[in-house]
């Protein structure tokens, strides 16, 4: 999940790289580096830490240059040291290279091919640069040693690459392979990057790499190559992204803002789909699905929390019996599955390597798949039969909050336009943005729950049933992944078969109830842990609500909608106890935002 930025031009490359990082940093934040070359001086600058620790030491320096490369890392071979730090050079100094992904049989290869050549580190990137200055070494131009390099990389390994060779600086070999990597081309230079938002001040004209694809990159072209070796020619796109929306204005953290533009994202995705109040699908998509006898629904993380809701309104309206998948799982156990499945791939970034993987396999089989995404022109959204975009804008804090509600609206838009369209829906949406709002407002409340009972909390408990337990598991993931409180999502009904022993005084327990039917017995399974020393709340809808509630958010006419609003409070919970205890809210500690690796 690293993050790689090159530039070729006729402007000072450094802030581009260095702005580039910056913007990638969601990607991966161990270590940073970057290569510099004006034809006559060259600076390799490597910092353990975040972009701003490698800005503190490159500042000094005075680097010049119209060219470049630079990398923020996600550690995954060898720890966050400078030695394991990108760019990697060859022995002779003639190459420098950074690579996002991973090589499964780098030690093989070390082991058949450099046994006689100094490592510095231990990353499989260096294997690969070393590589590739041992074959030039021995007569192969630099585009046909990379070549010879890839060719000896196993085939589950993902890599993006970008080389440069210092006996001609201007120029960037780009390789490609399950690790995102585009071109973006501009009047006064060529920009390579991990993710376009990085370089959306330099272009919002990009190319696509895929699977394979080798370029060659100078200031005023590019040339690109099959697996091949053979030339060929591919049309950019306009990546219509306004630069602003990527950047975080004057909130404090990208993750509060995505959580405050959770209302305006709903009211897009209106204007998006309805037409004269109805639910627009595409009938090719519509008429895939109601082919099949079953949907499986695949997804890592929030995305698969998203699922979990979707899977109900799927039953609901269309009357396909539905499952939900972690990604990872189900592409190496494969449930049995039905005589005409569908898979629905959620994903924020369109990259996920355990959702890919299972992709890649959907496709073998023959299978036709939709993938609903944020980031369009992604590897998911390519390779499914079809995709529908999340139009959350650029979700850039690590822990997923406006993709996450984005993905349950689109799913319920997709459930209803295949159930034939219900006209109360973009109504009861267009309610719903509104009480997201005056939820989201209710900001102050949450932050004294938080810094009272969260900022110290050994655990913390999420119980609910039906959706609202489902709802309990994503929950406590925003609550584990950026403030670090051992958090669990449960149902409520099964707390009192064992986990319940885990209750202490004082331990928070926050009940989530929107469903009539069973607000009661939620509630006594809330007092069974408040009677054994919890800290009991609850986040209940008005409708439901009784004096002494703490949390109370607008009643919701369509119960498949309630978790929409339920989210938001443990959304701020989260956010609240990570800014109280002083993380970095928007990059939690060994995470990354796009896990490109499986
Ligand atoms: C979100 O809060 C998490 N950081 C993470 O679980 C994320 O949802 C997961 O990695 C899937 O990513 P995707 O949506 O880009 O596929």
């Amino acid at each position: 999940m690293c993050g790689i930025v090159g530039y070729t031009g006729i402007n000072q490359a450094l802030p581009i790289l260095m702005d580039g990082l910056e913007k990638l940093e969601y990607r991966g934040y161990d270590s940073a580096g970057v290569y510099m070359n004006d034809g006559v001086e060259e600076d390799l600058v490597r910092e353990v830490g975040r972009v701003k620790d490698l800005e503190a030491v490159v500042d000094k320096m005075e680097i010049k240059g119209t060219a470049g490369i630079a990398h923020t890392r996600w550690a995954t071979h060898g720890k966050p040291t400078v030695n394991n730090a990108h760019p990697h050079k060859s022995n002779d100094g003639r190459y420098y290279l950074v690579h996002n992904g991973v090589i499964e049989n780098f030690k093989e290869l070390r082991e058949e091919y450099l046994s006689d050549i100094e490592m510095h580190s231990d990353t499989d990137t260096e294997v690969a640069v070393q590589l590739i200055g041992k074959f030039a070494q021995e007569g192969f131009s630099t585009f046909d040693a990379l070549r010879l390099m890839l060719s000896k990389l196993d085939e589950n390994s993902a890599y993006g690459f970008l080389l440069v060779d210092s006996k001609e600086p201007d120029m960037m070999y780009v390789a490609k392979s399950k690790s995102p990597l585009l071109i973006g081309l501009s009047e006064d230079g060529n920009v390579v990057a991990s993710d376009a938002t990085a370089v959306l001040n330099v272009t919002n004209t990009f190319l696509e790499l895929h699977d394979g694809d080798i370029a060659v990159v100078e200031k005023d072209k590019v040339t690109l190559f099959d697996k091949d070796g053979k030339q060929f020619e591919r049309e950019p796109f306009i990546l219509d992204i306004d630069p602003s929306q990527a950047e975080k204005g004057t909130y404090p953290f990208y993750m509060l803002k995505e959580i405050d533009e959770q209302a305006i994202v709903t009211r897009n995705l209106i204007e998006h789909y309805f037409i004269d109040g109805m639910p627009q699908i595409d009938q090719p998509i519509v008429d895939a699905i109601k082919y099949a006898d079953r949907l499986y629904i695949v997804a890592a993380g929030t995305s698969y929390h998203a699922g979990l809701q979707g899977r109900r309104m799927f039953e609901e309206l269309v009357g396909i019996p539905t499952e939900v998948h972690i990604s990872s799982e189900f592409a190496y156990d494969m449930p049995l599955l039905s005589k005409k499945p569908f898979f629905i791939f959620l994903s924020q970034s369109g990259e996920t390597a355990d959702s890919r993987e299972v992709l890649e396999r959907v496709n073998k089989l023959g299978y036709k798949s939709l993938t609903i995404a944020n980031v369009m022109n992604s590897t998911l959204t390519r390779e499914a039969t079809f995709s529908l975009p999340l139009l959350a804008g650029p979700e850039v804090s690590v822990a997923s909050t406006k993709a996450f509600t984005s993905q349950i609206v689109v799913e319920m838009i997709l459930a209803s336009a295949i159930a034939g369209g219900q006209t109360e829906l973009q109504d009861q949406l267009s309610k719903l943005a509104v009480d997201m709002q005056v939820v989201i407002d209710a900001k102050d409340k949450l932050k004294e729950i938080a810094d009272k009972y969260l900022l110290n909390a050994k655990n913390a408990f999420y119980i609910g049933r039906g959706a609202d337990a489902d709802l309990t598991v994503e929950a406590a993931l925003k609550l584990k992944e950026i403030s670090y409180v051992q958090a669990e999502g449960f149902a409520a009904g099964e707390l009192k078969h064992g986990t319940i022993s885990l209750i202490e005084d004082g331990t928070p327990v926050f009940a989530i109830i929107t469903n009539k039917s069973t607000a009661g017995l939620t509630r006594s399974n809330l007092m069974e842990t408040e009677a054994r020393g919890a800290k009991a709340f609850t986040i209940v809808t008005s409708d439901l609500a009784k004096s002494g509630d703490d949390i109370v958010i607008p009643a919701v006419e369509n119960p498949l909608l309630s978790p929409l609003l339920a989210v938001i409070p443990t959304q701020l919970l989260a956010y609240y106890t990570s800014l109280g205890k002083g993380f970095d809210v928007d990059h939690p500690r060994n995470l990354a935002k796009s896990v490109t690796v499986q």
